[in-house]
């Protein structure tokens, strides 16, 4: 099928370059004629695993890339929207360049077209662009609006894409919804999986069957996306709130985890307690279906609960900081991480980014390492008591403490008697709780995490030293 994708940012590249993938002729439009132009030329915009390998093999051929959304709309069988949808000031999506590219498809149409939502929206949206596109003088046979949220992770996007857990599409229409399935249909027979010609991205572990395809109204796909998401920020901060109660009384949320994830009702993904969610999508998101919910009637304040938990896990991740360190001012501190979560270089929304310029302004002097973020930090974060290195172990030098605050696999995975040597203090203070307490107390490390016990270092007996718990205000230094 001949799609336009309109917007290509982190979704809609991901999704022209999975649709060009499995089979469809599609063009990916953007109004920034220089990013146009650089990915015409090859560059990849962001940083997210397979796509430099998806886009290298359909440039030019089955992907294109313009500026012109109306030739583009007019070549299309069926028009994605992706463009932004920011917060507003209220908490409610910014929807003008929904409309905006909306009001430009209805001048454009030709002849029958889907158009699919495919940003985050509030619910009615679909409603709203069939208004704005009947004002605007589209004919009514000649288009239906669709709605096709998207469950992609970033760094993971382009796995996520190519073999979903499920594809949600909500249409009002058979024929739309025919058109919809038609798209989707490499992935939900198979086909795809079956080609011999598809390029190398690898089935994720555990995953076993063609993806289902979940057909619903509009509506209920517009819910779908904002309360899947709303769904797993709760289970985070859930699980915060109870690493919190774990450390007031010296159990292990670990362990807990385990105990209670191990239940299938409840599974074990998404129990992660940390320094809180961060990213483009569930702050957003979430602000967003409590406002729809509050204009229509509810007070949804599960999710006032849920995302004050998550504001209070940077303050308490600050307060363990200053309970390692005692004083802040003028202390160097080796920062692991700026992106709001491993395996990206996204730092909207990042909780590492936060604690970082709180530091700053207590006057630390902050030594940061990143393994894709540092140069989209670099425009956000101020230029003074700040410095970029180029792996862990430059940043940990002679540093006061290491502070882990993304959760990059290569984090987890420290030389740990070379960074104890490295750091000017043996204190880890870890928002991702990526060490075992007691491997860290081994290897000669005060180490405060997340739910667990603040450990010292093992004593000639070789098991460790609990502190009195990071709450309790006990200097470690
Ligand atoms: C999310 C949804 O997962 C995805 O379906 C949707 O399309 C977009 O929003 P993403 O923002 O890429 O995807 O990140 P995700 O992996 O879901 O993580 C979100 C945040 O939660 C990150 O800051 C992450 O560090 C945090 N997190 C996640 C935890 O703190 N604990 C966990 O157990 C899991």
């Amino acid at each position: 099928m001949q799609i336009a994708v309109v917007g290509s940012g982190y979704v809609g590249l991901v999704a022209a370059a999975c649709f060009a993938e499995i089979g469809h002729q599609v063009i990916s439009i953007d109004n920034d004629a220089q990013k146009i132009s650089r990915l015409q030329q090859g560059e990849v915009p962001i940083h997210e695993e397979h796509l430099p390998e998806l886009l290298e093999r359909h440039r030019g051929k089955a992907l294109k890339f313009s500026t012109d959304l109306v030739g583009a709309v007019r070549q299309s069988a069926a028009i994605f929207i992706a463009v932004g949808t920011p917060s507003t000031e209220e908490g409610d999506a910014d929807l003008s360049y929904v409309e905006s590219v909306s009001r430009a498809v209805a001048s454009a149409i030709n002849d029958y077209k889907i158009v699919v939502e495919k940003s985050t929206v509030p619910v009615f949206t679909s409603n709203w662009i069939r208004k704005v596109m009947l004002l605007d003088g589209a004919p009514s046979e000649l288009f239906d609006v669709a709605s096709n949220p998207e469950f992609l992770r970033e760094g993971t996007a382009v796995v996520d894409f190519l073999y979903p857990d499920r594809i949600v599409t909500g249409a009002d229409t058979e024929r739309c919804s025919s058109a919809l399935c038609e798209i989707y249909r490499p992935l939900t027979d198979g086909s795809y999986y079956s080609r011999t010609d598809r390029a190398a991205v690898p089935a994720p572990a555990g995953w076993s069957a063609p993806a289902r395809l979940i057909a619903t109204s509009t509506k209920s796909a517009e819910i779908i996306k904002h309360a899947s998401n709303a769904f797993l920020a709760t289970k985070i901060s859930f699980i915060n709130a109870v690493a919190n109660i774990c450390e007031a009384v010296g159990a292990d949320v670990k362990e807990v985890c385990q105990g209670i994830g191990s239940d299938s009702r409840i599974g074990s993904r998404f129990l992660n307690p940390g320094v809180g969610y961060g990213g483009s999508c569930f702050p957003k998101d979430l602000k967003a279906f409590r406002h729809v919910a509050r204009e229509n009637g509810y007070d949804f304040n599960l999710l006032s609960a849920v995302i004050a938990i998550n504001d209070e896990q940077r303050t308490r991740f600050l307060r363990k900081v200053r309970t390692a360190l005692w004083t802040l001012k003028g202390k160097k501190l080796a920062a692991l991480g700026l992106a709001f979560k491993g395996g990206t270089d996204d730092i909207r929304e990042s909780p590492a980014i936060e604690i970082a310029k709180s530091l700053l302004k207590e006057g630390c002097e902050i030594r940061a390492y990143d393994p894709a973020a540092i140069e989209r930090s670099r425009e956000v974060l101020p230029s003074k008591g700040i410095s970029y290195h180029d792996s862990a172990y430059s940043a940990a030098e002679g540093a006061d403490a290491l502070l882990i605050l993304t959760d990059w696999p290569e984090f987890a995975n420290l030389d740990l008697e070379r960074l104890r040597s490295t750091l000017g203090y043996p204190i880890v203070v870890d928002g991702r709780n990526l060490y075992d307490p007691t491997t860290m107390a081994s290897h000669g490390f005060l180490y405060y995490s997340i739910g667990r016990a603040d450990v010292q270092p093992a004593h000639r007996n070789g098991s460790p030293e609990k502190m009195a718990t990071a709450t309790s205000g006990k200097a470690a230094k």
